[in-house]
């Protein structure tokens, strides 16, 4: 994959960043989406590549932009990049102005991502310190002990972050129990599953169900820091099995390691649109606004921290 794409797709969650930043804290979560979906595609048409959506906004007869196997790019016929993307990962958060959100897009090469089926997915995540150390058949206490071994820490040293949901119950109560520390958020786990692999982000494993497309998002950024991942997918019933054999899933049982969920070489950029641990969110300024980005690649483990400053006078749709 060529590595100038990973600098031109920041471009891409920019835009994505730009649009959606005109929507925090104004309460319409849905109009937030759509500006950052609007903006992310435009975007993919004015770069010279040949992309196809793997994940994406969900599938073509329910959403329009960005749909599972739409072409992006304006390539034809070149060495084909398959592109998960997310061009509001906290839909809500930005319309209540809160922090983590962020645009963002994992690039491979072809058939590099688990296509995975929207649809909810049962994820480990930790930081560097503890690859390896994990195994989502066994409990969140055993997973804790051995990562606590692999980081030299305490088990009360140790930080979960995991979704505030009744869902999450039972793990928050056995969590509570070992004496680790959780932090409890209210969306975003592809932030928090970066978080763990982020040096002092106070944040050392994710436990919990999310999103399946937001998880093989974090697996990607996690293949470029050099973390780890454990995931299965939860099928609620019928139809959503039926949906995940179409997409050729094989078994319900399954248990997706890192390299199941995002293989070979594979980027990760990210744009903040509100602060979070790891990116600063759309901050204005007269006649523009600045923007902070993070560009990964697995091939060399290489993260760059884009700041720019982008001008009104000459981006007229930002600035409105
Ligand atoms: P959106 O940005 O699409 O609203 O997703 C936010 C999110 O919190 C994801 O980070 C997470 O994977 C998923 O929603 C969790 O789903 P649910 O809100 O149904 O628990």
């Amino acid at each position: 994959m060529n590595r100038n794409l990973a600098l031109e797709f920041v471009r891409v969650t920019e835009a994505a960043a730009l649009s959606a930043g005109r929507w925090i804290g104004r309460g319409d979560k849905n109009a937030a989406d759509q500006a950052a979906v609007t903006a992310m595609r435009e975007s993919f048409n004015s770069m010279d590549f040949d992309g196809l959506v793997v994940i994406g906004e969900g599938e073509m007869d329910e959403a329009p932009m960005l749909y599972i196997g739409e072409k992006v790019g304006m390539g034809k016929g070149g060495h084909r990049i398959d592109i998960a993307c997310d061009p509001l990962e906290g839909t809500s958060i930005t319309a209540k102005g809160g922090s983590e959100a962020i645009a963002c897009i994992a690039a491979a090469e072809e058939g590099g991502f688990l296509h995975a089926p929207d649809m909810y997915m049962n994820k480990i995540a930790v930081g560097p310190s503890a690859k390896g150390a994990i195994d989502i058949t066994k409990s969140p206490t055993w997973n804790l002990q051995e990562i606590a071994k692999a980081s030299k820490k305490h088990v009360e040293d140790l930080c979960v972050i995991i979704l505030d949901r009744d869902r999450h119950k039972s793990i928050i109560q056995e969590v509570r129990g070992t004496g680790a520390r959780i932090r409890l958020i209210g969306d975003g786990d592809v932030s928090a599953a970066i978080a763990t692999a982020i040096d002092d982000s106070g944040v050392d494993v994710l436990f919990g169900s999310g999103g399946a497309p937001e998880g093989v998002i974090a697996a990607a950024a996690l293949r470029c820091l050099g973390g780890d991942m454990q995931a299965t997918l939860v099928f609620e019933n019928e139809t959503e099995w039926t949906r995940a054999q179409k997409m050729g899933i094989k078994s319900k049982d399954q248990i997706y390691g890192l390299n199941d969920l995002a293989k070979g070489n594979v980027m990760f950029i990210a744009t903040g649109v509100t602060n979070g641990s790891f990116l600063r969110g759309v901050r204005y300024f007269g006649g523009g606004a600045k923007t902070h980005s993070v560009v990964m690649r697995s091939q060399t483990g290489t993260v760059r921290e884009i700041e720019a400053k982008h001008a009104f006078d000459s981006k007229p749709r930002y600035g409105w």
